[in-house]
């Protein structure tokens, strides 16, 4: 089972989440539950996924003072999730008070240690939007997933979620342990649309610019075909690592 893809179930009907999670069946192991799902269905849809034995990244990206993120995070460990994001933009103390949560709450039922990931900036903005929203900032857009990387690294995360277009010097500042997750993904080919994505790569690509994960929304649960539009996606990570190894 490939685990490297990370499917993003963003759908609000729970028969056909369970019919693609059915189909999909050995070909992914883990599963993204963000805020569309979990706000549908709670809790309910990470036990779904754990009783099929599939991982769980949960994509909440909490933003809030320290200590709400913090205890969040630990409601987030009891549901036995392996990732959880947070918004590195959240600030140094939100980020340690999260790390010191998810150590020091690990392992008490029975669950895991999940890995705490820090997004960086949204996948969906562009270099003209950045500079519109936030005005003076002194950074480029690049600079500014810099600035956040080092800052989770910093605080103890274990990795970031970035554009794949920012893999490589991510890598660079924080080292080949530090965990690169990056949405924006759209699979080669004709016809494939961006959607509302602007940085984006091919999974190809991303492997080769050396992506932990990749994690994939509507060109598989959108399409006509999720079967087929996993096998191409597998095929093309397949490549990316053949490319690098
Ligand atoms: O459908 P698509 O492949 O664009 O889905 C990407 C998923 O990754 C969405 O669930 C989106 O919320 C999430 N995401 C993102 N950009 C980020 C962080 C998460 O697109 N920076």
């Amino acid at each position: 089972m490939n685990e490297r893809l990370i499917v993003s179930l963003d759908l609000s009907d729970m028969s056909q989440i369970q019919a693609l999670v059915e189909k999909l069946n050995e070909r992914v192991l883990y599963y993204k539950i963000g805020a569309i799902p979990f706000t549908h269905f709670g809790p309910e849809i990470v036990s779904y996924l754990k009783q099929k034995g599939k991982r769980v990244m949960l994509d909440l990206k909490y933003h809030d003072i320290p200590n709400t993120v913090a205890r969040a995070c630990e409601g987030a460990i009891r549901m036995g999730v392996d990732l959880i994001t947070i918004h590195a933009s959240g600030g140094f103390s939100m980020l340690e008070e999260s790390v010191k949560a998810v150590l020091t709450g690990s392992g008490q039922e029975g669950t895991g240690k999940p890995r705490l990931l820090g997004i960086t900036v949204l996948t969906s903005i562009d270099e003209a939007y950045f500079s519109d929203l936030f005005g003076n900032i002194q950074r480029t857009l690049a600079e500014q997933v810099i600035f956040l990387a080092q800052l989770a690294r910093s605080a103890g995360l274990d990795g970031v979620v970035a554009s794949p277009q920012e893999i490589v010097p991510i890598r660079q500042c924080c080292g080949d342990d530090f965990l690169i997750v990056t949405p924006g993904i759209r699979p080669e080919g004709g016809g494939i649309s961006q959607d509302d994505q602007a940085r984006t790569m091919t999974p190809k690509e991303a492997i080769q610019a050396g992506a932990d994960y990749i994690v994939i929304g509507r060109p598989i649960v959108k399409v006509a075909d999720p079967v087929a539009a996993t096998e191409a996606i597998l095929k093309e990570i397949e490549d990316g690592h053949r490319k690098t190894a």
